[in-house]
């Protein structure tokens, strides 16, 4: 496991009854010229499992409808920042983000990028969707995010199968760039793969 995965998740269990530090900024760029960056809140559902314990690869939730799906097909490079503010430690993840998601017809559409980690991302993606709270799935049966609230709905916007919102997504992000710092001890180091082999180095602050 590259180092900064085993810190990242040794301060998310030592600090988890904290519910704040369960949230990163996630940046995208704009799917329209001139292009600008995005930037919102998501939660962090773990790292991707079933495909090794060791996997780096961060996991949230989307809605299909929503703004950002469209700028990670557009642009799959984002940026993440999180501050665990208890730890004072601040980890801005460089990554490639890729999408699981489900056409009205019921075809699960996952990346070529994701195919090779042997995982049964039909059931990631269920497992992730049980494992939400119910306001947040009713959030999936209501207007499309970002849609005027005023607007009729279509029936078309809620299409689900299995109980499950076809426009609900995963985003799985692939890391392959780490700047950590650690206020604390005035400390950043900079964490970097290259074919699948992470290297760190310290930098100054
Ligand atoms: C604390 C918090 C957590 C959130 N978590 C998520 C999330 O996991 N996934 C998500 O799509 N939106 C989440 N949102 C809403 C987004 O920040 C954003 O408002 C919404 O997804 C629309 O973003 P977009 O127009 O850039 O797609 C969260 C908002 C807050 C305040």
């Amino acid at each position: 496991m590259a180092t900064w995965q085993r810190h990242l998740q040794g301060l998310l269990q030592k600090h988890g009854r904290d519910r704040t530090i369960g949230y990163y900024a996630l940046s995208t760029l704009s799917d329209t010229k001139p292009l600008q960056p995005r930037v919102r809140t998501v939660v962090h559902r773990g790292f991707v499992q079933g495909s090794s314990p060791e996997c780096d690869w961060l996991l949230t939730t989307t809605d299909g409808r929503s703004a950002k799906f469209q700028e990670i097909n557009a642009f799959p490079s984002v940026e993440l920042a999180w501050y665990i503010a208890p730890a004072q430690a601040q980890f801005r993840i460089r990554a490639s983000a890729y999408l699981v998601s489900q056409s009205v017809h019921g075809k699960l559409s996952v990346p070529d990028a994701l195919h090779g980690a042997s995982m049964d991302w039909g059931a990631e993606r269920r497992r992730t969707w049980q494992a939400l709270s119910d306001a947040l799935k009713d959030a999936f049966f209501g207007h499309a995010s970002g849609k005027p609230l005023e607007k009729e709905m279509t029936a078309s916007e809620v299409v689900q199968i299995d109980g499950i919102p076809v426009s609900f997504a995963l985003v799985v992000l692939v890391p392959h760039y780490v700047d950590l710092v650690e206020l604390a001890q005035m400390q950043r180091t900079i964490f970097s793969e290259e074919n699948g082999v992470w290297s760190s180095q310290g930098v100054a602050l």
